[in-house]
């Protein structure tokens, strides 16, 4: 798959992602929102590929946020589109069906923020930087961050965010449970494939389970939720796969998921 503005390759299972505008802090305009789109369709079906790793390209940015040079031209319907535009897409990556690791690499600002959210894990380096600065360009975040972000790390810090407009550091993100692991920069890409060669080792069936249960339960009340649960949990218990992993462990071997 040939893009303008991402670096795709596969290995080992991993699908590794690269937004790729360095000369413009891979800021997201509506061509690479467009081809984000066409990748992670593909990413969805393609079942060689268990997890997918997510970064910026150069050593600055992760993403800068959407394009303001194209936010700056938007008038009232343009706008609502390119927000839903957008949202489709940010809820593709958090509903794809296998687990998305944001190695956010440098600045995660506005969308940049709101794609990590969409993420299912976020490992930062110690350069990153986060925040929504939309209330100082007169806008407000669009792409999912006044919803995921204070579902995240609690209404009143994400409100902090979403009103000042501040840029908070790696290190302050891990203490609002925003981000999950920070680490040197040249151990980002590796802390983010020890997760997902860890993830790899389990049922993909089960973990793509356990995603939605987590995925569907969350904004239901608890009863909702444990119900999406153990409707989950049964489907799981007729799978190959749970038949394997309990017996291996009752054998006493590593088992071998086949994903079914
Ligand atoms: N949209 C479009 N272009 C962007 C961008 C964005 N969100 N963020 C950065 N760029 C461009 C700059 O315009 C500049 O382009 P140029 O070289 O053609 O002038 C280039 O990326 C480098 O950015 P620059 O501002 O010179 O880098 P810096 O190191 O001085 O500052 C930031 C870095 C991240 C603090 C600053 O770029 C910034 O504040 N960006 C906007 C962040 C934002 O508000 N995002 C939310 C958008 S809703």
């Amino acid at each position: 798959m040939e893009f303008k503005n991402l670096l795709f390759k596969q290995e080992e299972g991993i699908g590794f992602v690269t937004i790729n505008r360095p000369d413009k802090l891979n800021a997201l305009n509506i061509e690479t929102i467009k081809e984000l789109e066409e990748l992670f369709t593909h990413l969805k079906e393609n079942q060689e590929i268990k997890v997918v790793i997510i970064t910026g390209a150069g050593e600055k940015a992760f993403v800068a946020g959407a394009d303001i040079e194209e936010l700056s031209k938007l008038n009232m319907v343009e706008g609502k589109e390119y927000s839903l535009r957008g949202q489709r897409v940010f809820s593709l990556i958090e509903n794809l069906g296998k687990p998305v690791i944001a190695g956010v690499n440098g600045y995660a600002l506005g969308g940049g923020t709101e794609l990590t959210l969409a993420c299912h894990i976020r490992i930062a380096s110690e350069k990153a930087m986060f925040g929504q600065p939309e209330v100082k360009l007169g806008l407000i975040p669009g792409y999912g961050g006044t919803q995921r972000l204070a579902r995240l790390v609690g209404k009143g810090k994400a409100l902090e965010l979403i009103l000042t407009g501040d840029m908070i550091t790696a290190q302050q993100a891990l203490e609002i449970g925003l981000v999950n692991k920070v680490v040197p920069p040249e151990e980002l890409l590796s802390a983010c494939k020890d997760i997902a060669k860890k993830i790899i080792n389990n049922s993909p069936i089960a973990v793509k389970y356990a995603l939605e249960a987590v995925n569907n339960g969350l904004d239901k009340s608890l009863e909702e939720g444990l119900d999406i649960e153990a409707e989950l949990f049964g489907m799981v218990c007729g799978t190959e796969d749970s038949k394997e992993g309990t017996k291996a462990f009752l054998e006493k071997r590593k088992p071998v998921f086949k994903g079914k």
